[in-house]
């Protein structure tokens, strides 16, 4: 029998494959798209024991639909753990979910109607705008500067959907701190306006905090959410302070919101087993400790690539220096498409992320991100060594 044509869903967007979905895994490359975490920082060890803990301290029931203990224990800890950020909620209002990818997109379907509005950065986080897509919203862009999103730049845009009649958008995705890829944190002058202007307009903030704990400077900005706890959803993870394949991340919101965002999971729970892993690791490890080691190894690895792009780079490019998070942004002269750099640096040994493939629009060709999580130091040494040559030999073509 032929198979016959089927008409899938239209919502399901044809997705370009870009950003990290579109970085090379080939093993022999020295991978600076990788945006991960360093496996050997995992408490591996630690998880070990926790993970058999789970099953022979709490039996059963650690493997029921509602799990034991540890679903609450998580809950707590993140409540109490946000009091760094100056959120201050209860328990019911911490929802935990498979990864903070999927916070992300049961908080956009929550907010969105096909055809709303979403504001979102330039540049921004790929997986969340093709969960925006996905939802079927209208994405607009917003330009960051070395203090975050330009806050004025939306608040004119705000005023003047109003005065033409055009749709005020349902929510502003927002990374406040250490941003992918920008590395750059949201100013709290700025925080405070943008919460401000949420109230004013009546739309919802998503405040993406993925990376929030890899603070190198210790220094934690109230969040957002702090400002308009009515209209923001907060967004964090266990990815880049555990280990991603845990696959738990969460929500913070009202208790209405969460409430409502909860209706997506039927009655179920994010993984209660992982839950219960990670409520017994909380009994063994020391999570400062832990933190304290995550924050010393990225940082010397930010300041290896910082140091070796000087070295190779020179006054070439330029570059913020990122206070935490997982990435380094470069801005390459007004002639330079880093696009056209991928597959030569590719062959040559190394990958990165080409600018592009960070925005909406067609813009940021002068940008590539590089990730200085995942590589150890002789490999982000030689990585961009290579990629000088690579860049170079492109020069030389173009001119
Ligand atoms: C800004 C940002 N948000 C969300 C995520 C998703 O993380 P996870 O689903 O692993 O919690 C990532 C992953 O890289 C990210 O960079």
């Amino acid at each position: 029998m032929s198979l016959q044509p089927y008409s899938f869903a239209k919502r399901v967007p044809a997705l370009s494959p870009i950003g990290a979905a579109q970085a090379t895994s080939r093993s022999d490359l020295i991978p600076f798209s990788y945006g991960t975490p360093s496996s050997d920082l995992f408490p591996y060890q630690e998880l070990q024991e926790a993970a058999s803990a789970a099953i022979l301290q709490e039996g059963r029931d650690s493997l029921q639909y509602a799990g034991a203990d540890g679903p609450q224990i998580v809950q707590d800890w993140i409540a109490n753990r946000s009091k760094l950020r100056s959120i201050h909620v209860q328990s019911n209002q911490v929802l935990v979910t498979y990864g903070s990818q999927q916070a992300i997109d049961y908080a956009a379907r929550t907010l969105l109607e096909p055809g709303d509005h979403a504001w979102v950065e330039a540049p921004t986080y790929f997986g969340a705008v093709n969960t925006f897509k996905a939802a079927e919203a209208i994405i607009t862009s917003f330009p960051i500067d070395e203090n975050g999103l330009q806050i004025e730049l939306v608040e004119e845009a705000l005023k003047e959907a109003v005065r033409v009649g055009q749709p005020i958008p349902k929510f502003v995705y927002v990374m406040p701190n250490f941003h992918n890829p920008g590395g750059v944190s949201l100013s709290l002058s700025r925080r405070k306006r943008l919460a401000e202007l949420a109230y004013e307009y009546n739309f919802f903030i998503l405040e993406d905090d993925a990376y929030a704990e890899l603070a190198f400077e210790r220094e934690h900005i109230p969040a957002i959410y702090n400002f308009a706890p009515e209209r923001v959803i907060y967004l964090s993870s266990f990815s880049k302070i555990i280990a991603p394949g845990i696959r738990l991340g969460w929500a913070i919101a009202s208790a209405d919101v969460i409430r409502r965002i909860n209706t997506f999971f039927q009655g179920s729970m994010a993984s209660v087993f992982s839950q219960e892993i990670v409520a017994q690791l909380f009994q063994k490890l020391s999570f400062e400790d832990h933190l304290e080691m995550l924050i010393t190894r990225y940082k010397s690895s930010r300041d290896i690539m910082v140091e070796a792009l000087r070295q190779h780079f020179g006054d070439g490019i330029t570059f913020q220096i990122p206070n935490g998070g997982f990435f380094i942004w470069l801005k390459f002269p007004d002639h330079v498409n880093t696009a056209d750099l991928v597959q030569d640096a590719n062959e040559r040994g190394v990958s990165f992320i080409a600018g592009n493939q960070f925005f909406v629009k067609p813009e940021g060709a002068r940008y590539a991100r590089l990730s200085f999580s995942y590589c150890n130091e002789e490999q982000i040494r030689k990585g961009v060594e290579i990629l000088a040559h690579s860049y170079n030999s492109y020069l030389s073509k173009i001119k």
